[in-house]
């Protein structure tokens, strides 16, 4: 490998794509590996530098997680966190010891000497604990660098041996100079250049592709959501032709969708690759001719998926691999080195069962969502498809309470484009999650001089970091009644408009 490597050496820690983020924002390249990863395997790796993360374990266990104590001498700088720093004095002779009371949140620790890692981090500063264990005497030949006032060594290092240790986390946003540490780390105690981007992330994916997948096929299912367009264009950047995107309109996109996605990808488009485009609308909407129970409604839509796609799959012979364009988030990581497994949220059903194929090309698995979004315009994919919002793989079908119909479906898609289109002509996209949904609720209303009987539809619009906890986003008011009218005007089938002022928790995002 020709870049600079920095291995983050995985002990079970939650945090542990976190650091490897962080490192890459130094502009430096790093990858999580399971603490399994053979020491021969990391020589050949030839890391910068390494990176032990934390862990729930306590070193003295027999099943924790641990590792040969030869890494320590192979000259490499090692920066332990938490477990990692623990597991480091533990193997060198230190002591460990169990707290009554564990240390968590934040901390003041003060910084006891000269160290390489705190070079520039103020002499108090707050960072975050997570410990239960911790290091009571350091191994011969270390140094503390920090202690706080019920952790007696908050930092340790041996600056000759390269090895370094923090009892808090670096890594997140609470330890308010945690970047410039990790910083320090990686560019001055490892001698990185710092000279990654995004564009050698992007050339170095193709070459491996390429050389992955050789002259074989592959078979790619396109969404036209984020991820799967940006890991079909890195495909078709490597093996041009070799590749074939199915794309499944299930009758469930928002208004358009299927034609801008065929735009871009199909046969007029930018990009080199076989496209092919399946409008199973029908197919869709009579599976579900009935149906109102959520979970069934996702479980058909699913399962429908993927005997559409593995149908189209049968008719492009076989093919040696198989795109998913899983990103981070997506994986649920056991963090111990087992396999991972895919969340049954995630995309449309998850994998076939009946597509014969090698291997999974899994282009974007370590990447965070906004960095697939800096490798998609850094692949000249247009902006509106690379800030496109989270869309769920049911689509509108989880937007539509109770049973769907194309009706149905006709009035949400208006709906939310129109709420859409108000959004951007006042110039607030950068809200959130916004869009419209469909109650199953009928009610009476008037207009001109008649009596109408007719669906509400739902505004809903939220703020949130992670997807698992919510807040409503505020809206002005004149925004809000200019989607009410022209929503009223212009979609048929709507007599009343409501704004959805609930949180996550107790909602959810989606209304199904
Ligand atoms: P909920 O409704 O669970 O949504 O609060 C959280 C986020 O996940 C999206 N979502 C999905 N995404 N497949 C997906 O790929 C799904 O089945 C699915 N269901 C919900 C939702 O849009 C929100 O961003």
């Amino acid at each position: 490998m020709d870049k600079e490597l920095i291995i983050v050496l995985d002990f079970g820690g939650q945090y542990n794509q976190l650091i490897a983020r962080r490192v890459r924002e130094c502009n430096v390249y790093a990858e999580v590996h399971p603490y399994t990863l053979s020491l021969d395997k990391i020589k050949e790796m030839n890391p910068k530098g390494i990176i032990f993360t934390g862990g729930p374990n306590s070193v003295y266990e027999s099943s924790s997680p641990s590792y040969e104590e030869a890494i320590f001498n192979i000259g490499v700088p090692i920066l332990g966190i938490c477990y990692g720093s623990q597991l480091m004095a533990y193997k060198l002779g230190g002591e460990v010891k169990t707290a009554p009371v564990s240390e968590y949140g934040h901390t003041d620790i003060t910084i006891d000497s000269d160290s390489k890692i705190f070079d520039g981090v103020s002499r108090e500063t707050s960072v975050w604990m997570s410990h239960t264990d911790y290091i009571a005497n350091v191994p011969e030949g270390f140094k503390i660098t920090a202690h706080s006032s019920v952790c007696p060594v908050a930092a340790m290092e041996c600056a000759e041996r390269k090895l370094y240790a923090t009892q808090f986390h670096p890594e997140v946003m609470h330890t308010a100079e945690g970047q410039k540490m990790l910083k320090n780390f990686v560019i001055n105690v490892c001698g990185c250049k710092g000279d990654w981007t995004m564009e050698s992330f992007v050339e170095t994916k193709v070459r491996e592709i390429r050389e992955q997948v050789g002259t074989g096929k592959v078979l790619c299912a396109l969404s036209g959501g984020v991820d799967s367009s940006v890991a079909a264009v890195l495909l078709s950047k490597a093996v041009g032709k070799q590749l074939t995107c199915v794309f499944v309109d299930h009758g469930l996109l928002r208004k358009n969708e299927g034609d801008e996605v065929e735009a871009v990808f199909g046969p007029n488009g930018s990009y080199d690759l076989n496209f092919i485009r399946v409008n199973a609308q029908e197919r869709f909407y009579e599976k579900l001719k009935g149906v109102e129970e959520p979970e069934r409604k996702r479980k058909i839509i699913g399962e429908e998926f993927i005997r559409v796609f593995e149908e189209e799959a049968k008719k492009i012979g076989k093919v040696d691999f198989f795109v998913q364009g899983t990103i981070y988030p997506d994986v649920i990581e056991s963090g111990l080195g087992k396999s991972a497994v895919i969340k049954s949220h995630h995309n449309v059903g998850g994998l076939p069962d009946h597509v014969d194929f090698k291997e999974i090309i899994e282009p974007l698995r370590l990447l965070f969502k906004d960095e697939v979004r800096r490798a998609g315009l850094e692949l000249g994919i247009p902006e509106y498809l690379v800030f496109r919002q989270p869309f769920p793989g049911p689509g509108l079908g989880v937007r539509i309470v109770g049973e769907v119909t194309a009706d149905k479906v006709r009035i949400v898609q208006d709906a939310d484009y129109i709420f859409r289109e108000e959004i951007k002509n006042a110039g607030i996209e950068g809200l959130g999650q916004y869009f419209a949904a469909l109650t199953n609720m009928r009610s009476v209303g008037v207009m001109g001089d008649f009596r109408t009987y007719d669906y509400a539809v739902c505004l809903r619009s939220v703020n949130t970091s992670d997807f698992m906890t919510a807040e409503c986003s505020e809206i002005p008011f004149s925004v809000l009644q200019k989607v009410m009218n022209r929503i009223i005007n212009e979609v048929k089938g709507v007599n009343r408009v409501l704004f959805d002022l609930t949180s996550k928790p107790p909602g959810t995002i989606e209304l199904e």
